[in-house]
């Protein structure tokens, strides 16, 4: 009896501090006020926030119109919370007093210090391993892929009108294979490749949302995770044993045609050496899978062989 009120203190105390832990705008945390602008850079020393958007404008107005159109123009002008959204510009410009006096380049930013601007806000959630992510590794930053001076897609302020576009621009041999007769309906919309990938990064290989290929298959292809009661190993272990989820020529995303698949691994005598039954040499091809109608896994209590 009294284990279990204290698990209902604890569940209770953890529902709580879910509840304090939940920032009033989605995953965003405005304010952190961590960020130390003269250590980002170093033509920041003594300059101090102007927190006056007119006076910004007052040189360049030409940005403005633009940048009402995004999430951060309306929200930082008209609903700010917090005293950096308030700042607005210098949010992520930084505290700009003596830039309006004598405007120069020296404040620029790289695409690396951007990052670190960036994530005064958006650190966590969908971030939370943006620090160990291969992008970051490899230079790419928050405004290689968003631009935020302009809406230029339906939405996450992308630098290209869709994500197709956008990861193309680097990933050039995966976009090429949305192109094949087997694809994902990437191109259609219907799935993207943040479907599969968390381009912030994620703890498993590849970048994958379920941290493995199966999991995330498993996410929209549900009936393929089972239990099965007769269970095919490959199928098990890795979907892309033999098919390859960005695109192929052959048919159902295969890696090779049905049948050639099938005989890699089952390459002993019996009636797959048959002709009848081995039809990979044949024009109609897909024999294997006639009969064996279960690679995935069977439920069928006779289904061993996969046949049912
Ligand atoms: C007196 C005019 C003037 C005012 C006021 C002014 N700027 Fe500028 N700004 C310029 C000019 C000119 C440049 C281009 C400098 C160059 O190319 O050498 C510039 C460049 C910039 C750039 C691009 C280069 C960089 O430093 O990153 C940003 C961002 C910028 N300004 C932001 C701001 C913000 C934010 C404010 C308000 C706090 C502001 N400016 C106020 C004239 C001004
Ligand atoms: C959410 C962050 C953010 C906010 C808020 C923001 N900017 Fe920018 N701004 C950027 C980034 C990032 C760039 C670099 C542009 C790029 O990547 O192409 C930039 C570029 C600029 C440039 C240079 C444009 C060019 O063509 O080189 C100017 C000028 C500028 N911003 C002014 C402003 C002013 C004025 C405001 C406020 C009205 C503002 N920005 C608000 C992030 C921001
Ligand atoms: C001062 C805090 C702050 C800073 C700094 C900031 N953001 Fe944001 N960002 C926000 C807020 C607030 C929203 C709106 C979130 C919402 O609607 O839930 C937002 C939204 C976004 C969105 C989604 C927009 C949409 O229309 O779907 C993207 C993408 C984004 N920010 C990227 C960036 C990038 C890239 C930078 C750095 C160049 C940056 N942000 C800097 C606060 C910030
Ligand atoms: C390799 C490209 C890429 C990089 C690098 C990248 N993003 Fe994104 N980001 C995306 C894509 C694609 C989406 C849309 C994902 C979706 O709709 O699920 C997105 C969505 C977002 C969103 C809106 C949805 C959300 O997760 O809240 C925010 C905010 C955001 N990114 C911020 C950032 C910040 C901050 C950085 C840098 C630390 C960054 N991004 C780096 C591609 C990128
Ligand atoms: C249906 C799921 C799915 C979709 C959609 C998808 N991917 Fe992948 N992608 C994967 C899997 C699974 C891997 C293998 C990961 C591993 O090896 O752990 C992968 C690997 C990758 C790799 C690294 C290896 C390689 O093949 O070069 C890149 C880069 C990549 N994907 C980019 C993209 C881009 C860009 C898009 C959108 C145009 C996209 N992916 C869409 C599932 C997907
Ligand atoms: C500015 C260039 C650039 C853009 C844009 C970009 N990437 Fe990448 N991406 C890279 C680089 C560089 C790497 C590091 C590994 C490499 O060289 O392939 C990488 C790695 C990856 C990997 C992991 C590959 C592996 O070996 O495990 C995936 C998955 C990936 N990107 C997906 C995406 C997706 C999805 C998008 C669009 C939302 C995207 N990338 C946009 C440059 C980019
Ligand atoms: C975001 C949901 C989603 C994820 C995740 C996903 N798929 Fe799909 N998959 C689809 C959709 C949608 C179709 C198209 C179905 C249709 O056209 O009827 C499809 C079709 C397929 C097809 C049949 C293709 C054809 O030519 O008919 C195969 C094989 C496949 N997926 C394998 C995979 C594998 C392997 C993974 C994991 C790497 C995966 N899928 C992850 C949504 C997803
Ligand atoms: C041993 C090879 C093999 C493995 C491993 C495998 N598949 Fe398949 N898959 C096939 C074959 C062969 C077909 C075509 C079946 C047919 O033509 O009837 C297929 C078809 C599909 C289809 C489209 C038709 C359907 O059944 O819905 C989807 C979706 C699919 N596989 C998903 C997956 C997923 C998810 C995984 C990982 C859990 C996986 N496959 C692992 C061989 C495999
Ligand atoms: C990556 C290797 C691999 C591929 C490719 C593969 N299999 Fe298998 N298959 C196995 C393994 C491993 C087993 C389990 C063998 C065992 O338990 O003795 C198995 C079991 C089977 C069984 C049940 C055999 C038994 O004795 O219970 C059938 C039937 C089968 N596979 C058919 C197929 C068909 C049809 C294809 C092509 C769509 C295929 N396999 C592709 C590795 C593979
Ligand atoms: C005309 C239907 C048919 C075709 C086509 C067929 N099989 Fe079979 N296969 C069977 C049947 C039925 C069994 C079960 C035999 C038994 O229980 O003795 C079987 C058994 C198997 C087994 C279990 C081991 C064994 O030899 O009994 C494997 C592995 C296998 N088939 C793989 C394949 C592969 C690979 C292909 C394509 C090259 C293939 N089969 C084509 C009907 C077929």
């Amino acid at each position: 009896m009294k284990r279990k009120s204290s698990y209902i203190i604890i569940l209770s105390l953890l529902f709580i501090s879910m509840l304090l832990s939940i920032p009033s705008r989605g995953q965003v945390k405005s304010d952190h006020g961590e960020l130390d602008w003269a250590k980002l850079n170093a033509a920041f020393k003594g300059a101090t926030f102007v927190r006056n958007t007119i006076s910004c404008l007052e040189c360049h107005d030409d940005i403005h119109g633009k940048y009402m159109e995004t999430a951060h123009g309306r929200i930082f002008e008209q609903n700010p919370k917090g005293s950096l959204e308030v700042a607005n510009c210098e949010a992520c410009h930084g505290p700009r007093s003596k830039h309006a006096e004598e405007p120069d380049q020296s404040l620029k930013f790289s695409v690396e210090q951007f990052s670190a601007v960036c994530m005064q806000c958006h650190q966590g959630g969908e971030r939370m391993h943006w620090k160990t992510s291969l992008h970051k590794t490899a230079e790419v930053g928050c405004v290689s892929c968003h631009k935020v001076m302009e809406k230029r897609s339906e939405s996450a302020l992308l630098s290209g009108a869709n994500q197709l576009e956008l990861c193309s621009s680097c990933h050039k041999d995966v976009a090429a294979k949305m192109s094949r007769n087997s694809r994902h309906p990437v191109k259609e919309g219907k799935v993207d490749c943040s479907s599969c990938h968390n381009p912030h990064g994620a703890p498993g290989s590849g970048m994958l949302v379920k941290g493995n290929v199966n999991e995330t298959c498993y996410s929209c292809h549900q009936e393929k995770r089972g239990p099965f009661l007769w269970e095919h190993a490959p199928a098990r272990e890795n979907c892309m044993t033999c098919h390859d989820p960005h695109g192929t020529n052959n048919k159902n995303l295969l890696v090779t045609q049905s049948a050639t698949l099938c005989v890699s691994c089952h390459q002993y005598g019996g009636h797959i050496n048959q002709y009848r039954y081995n039809r990979v040499s044949t024009p109609y091809g897909n024999g294997c899978v006639n009969c064996h109608v279960s690679v995935h896994g069977s439920n069928h209590p006779s289904g061993t062989k996969l046949t049912r």
